[in-house]
């Protein structure tokens, strides 16, 4: 018998497929060893390592300063916990955005360091010559617009994007340009339903929503928001399933307390 689960493992065909029976996508991010495992086992769809990592994991204000090798160290704890989803990464910001050669030799260090199934990069049109040259190398791509927020000092602000018809028609035009590049799937990230139902209807590739509203092809959400373990992040697309920053203290709290009264260990708890 062999030593490994089988399971049918969530490839970048799976996701078409599930498209075209319009079975939505359940995407969520994660940057370590535990967390990746209990979402693989829970039966996610998309484990994301995205550069979200920075805010919750290292504590910066903006995806900017995280290198290749904080993502390939998370990427790589996450794919060894990962059986079944697919695990995507993302490309930190500066290693792609202007030089496309650079670009590769970004994705396939991370491809090859830490073992992920496909790399996410933001933008459209002005990284389209690094999207093909990473397709190229066989290495799936999945695009993002909308907020894209490693761009956060050109707009300034983490506001909807695409509410304007300019800004909305140029975000179509980029869309189809990832599809016909060769993307898997786009992420759209906080731009108006209409907006992200009519991306999702002309396209053929699975579109992935983060504050898209409900008319796409899957939804995406950071782990530590959902699960409450952040508390000061709250935008309207934002879902808490849990309280588990309270869970947490009160746990705390009371080992503080069992500890100061002696109470912990007990006689069962010692040699
Ligand atoms: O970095 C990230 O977690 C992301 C999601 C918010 C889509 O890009």
């Amino acid at each position: 018998m062999s030593q490994f689960k089988e399971v049918k493992k969530v490839t970048t065909h799976v996701l078409q497929e599930m498209k075209l029976k319009g079975e939505k996508i359940a995407v969520l991010t994660a940057y370590d060893f535990s967390m990746a495992g209990i979402l693989d086992d829970a039966g996610i769809d998309m484990i994301l390592v995205g550069d979200s990592a920075s805010n919750v994991m290292a504590g910066f204000r903006t995806t900017l300063p995280i290198t290749l090798n904080d993502m390939i160290y998370h990427a790589s704890s996450v794919m060894r916990a990962v059986n079944r989803a697919i695990v995507v990464v993302d490309l930190p910001f500066g290693t792609y955005q202007g030089n496309s050669k650079e670009a590769l030799n970004s994705a396939i260090k991370i491809m090859k360091e830490s073992g992920a199934n496909a790399v996410k990069m933001e933008g459209g049109r002005e990284i389209i010559e690094s999207i093909d040259r990473i397709l190229s190398a066989g290495i799936p791509v999945l695009g993002h617009l909308g907020l894209t927020p490693q761009s956060i000092h050109k707009f300034g602000t983490y506001v909807v994007r695409a509410t304007e018809k300019n800004e909305a028609d140029k975000l179509m035009e980029d869309a189809h340009l990832l599809e016909e590049a060769g993307c898997f799937g786009i992420v759209l990230e906080k731009i108006p339903s209409k907006l992200g139902a009519r991306v999702t209807k002309e396209l053929k590739i699975p579109t992935i929503g983060i504050g898209a509203g409900s008319d796409v092809d899957g939804q995406v959400l950071v782990l530590h928001d959902m699960l409450g373990i952040t508390h000061k992040f709250s935008p309207r697309f934002l879902r808490r399933y849990h309280n588990l920053r309270e869970e947490i203290i009160g746990s705390v709290h009371t080992y503080i307390n069992d500890v100061k009264t002696v109470n912990f260990p007990n006689e069962r708890e010692q040699y």
